[in-house]
């Protein structure tokens, strides 16, 4: 019913947190004539604030609902007619899979499970069937393991599978599943795995923003072990073209990576962050240096990632826009002109699970 002054439905899960509410803010932008549907459980890490300016167009829609929760699903599914899901909602943070595995696989798989079980369901009863149907999972260069130091090796999408922390094992047995629903069911599925992503509305918990906040509150920065760990920056309105194009054009049955090409060592990384952050402060060059402490390092840590994006950049034009120090400086000045968002998503159960992370280092 809802349906019937556009051309089509994409339902976003994941579209109050990060990556979802840039990409959720970019469709109901760029394609008027579809009703963009943003199901989101809302979990400490998604926040409607990230969508306070598009959350009157007329093509967009909210739904609070839990990825696990077949009923609702469903009921989203029929009310709007959805031609298309973009799957991004899930457990995120290398760390608290590492403290709480079970919700990585609660929600990254069993959640990806119902929700692809959802659309087949709702899709094979439609007279059309999985004509112009497609179910986009993004996921994660996590899967692939890790590279080494210096031998110039990178993730293709033909790289073996290789997850080390629950979070992204969870991920990669979702990959496996949302590929089993192509290979047995006939579902068009497609799946992306992207590197790093960094911009505003990314939760603080995260490297750059919780940098950027312990910089402006002058609190110690904890770097994990020595810093050598390597991981490839692409800001996150690039991802959100990525994805765009590849849910557009890209090939159902099809992998594909996505990334920055551009590799920071971490300790070479956050002292670009305290210096651009210093700057924007308007703090003498150097003064936030002394934050900088080495901790304990995460169990399991990843040594180095690296996307081949050669196949998305070939097939469908894609090269990420944004030059790293343009969009590491944007980044700083968005949250520090956003206080009150930092301040909002820091409080409350954030602040025991930070006290509990930190106490102690
Ligand atoms: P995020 O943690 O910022 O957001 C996750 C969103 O999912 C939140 O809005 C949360 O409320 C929602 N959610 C969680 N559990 C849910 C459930 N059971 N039902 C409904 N909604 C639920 O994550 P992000 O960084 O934006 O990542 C989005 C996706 O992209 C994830 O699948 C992640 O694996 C993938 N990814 C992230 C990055 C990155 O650098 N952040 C890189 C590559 C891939
Ligand atoms: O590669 C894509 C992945 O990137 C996504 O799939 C994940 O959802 C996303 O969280 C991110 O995972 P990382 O573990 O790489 O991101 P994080 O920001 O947690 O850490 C980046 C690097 O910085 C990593 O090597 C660990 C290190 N680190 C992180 C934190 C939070 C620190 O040294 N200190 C810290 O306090």
């Amino acid at each position: 019913m809802e349906k019937k002054h556009f051309d089509k439905a994409i339902l976003v899960t994941g579209g109050a947190g990060f990556i979802g509410s840039h990409l959720v803010r970019r469709l109901v932008k760029v394609y008027p004539d579809t009703l963009v549907v943003n199901m989101d459980s809302l979990t400490y890490a998604g926040n409607l604030e990230n969508l306070t300016d598009i959350e009157d167009y007329p093509n967009y829609r909210f739904e609070k609902a839990d990825i696990c929760d077949a009923t609702s699903v469903m009921s989203i599914l029929r009310r709007y007619h959805i031609d298309g899901v973009i799957h991004l909602a899930a457990e995120s943070h290398v760390d608290r899979s590492i403290s709480d595995p079970l919700d990585f696989v609660r929600t990254n798989v069993m959640g990806t499970v119902n929700m692809l079980q959802c659309a087949k369901n709702y899709w094979e009863s439609l007279p059309e069937k999985y004509t112009g149907k497609l179910f986009h999972h993004v996921s994660t260069d996590e899967v692939y393991g890790a590279l080494e130091l210096g031998n110039g090796q990178m993730f293709e999408e033909t790289t073996r599978y290789d997850p080390h922390s629950p979070y992204s094992a969870a991920k990669a047995s979702s990959d496996h599943f949302v590929r089993a629903w192509h290979d047995t069911y006939g579902m068009p599925t497609l799946v992306t795995n992207c590197s790093n992503n960094y911009g505003p509305n990314q939760f603080p918990e995260k490297l750059i923003p919780l940098f950027i906040n312990n910089i402006r509150n002058r609190r110690p920065l904890p770097v994990y072990g020595k810093g050598e760990n390597i991981r490839d920056w692409l800001y996150v309105e690039d991802h959100a073209e990525a994805l765009d194009l590849v849910f557009h054009n890209g090939k159902a049955g099809d992998t594909y990576n996505i990334g920055g090409c551009n590799e920071w060592r971490n300790i070479d990384l956050v002292k670009a962050l305290v210096k651009i952050t210093d700057q924007e402060l308007g703090r003498p060059e150097g003064d936030s240096v002394h934050l900088i402490n080495f901790v304990t390092d995460r169990k399991g840590h990843d040594l180095r990632y690296a996307i081949d994006a050669s196949k998305i950049e070939h097939e469908l034009g894609w090269r990420p826009r944004t030059c790293f120090e343009d969009g590491l400086r944007a980044t700083v000045r968005w949250y520090l002109d956003n206080i009150s968002w930092l301040e909002n998503v820091t409080s409350g159960a954030y602040a025991d699970y930070y006290k509990r992370m930190y106490s102690g280092r």
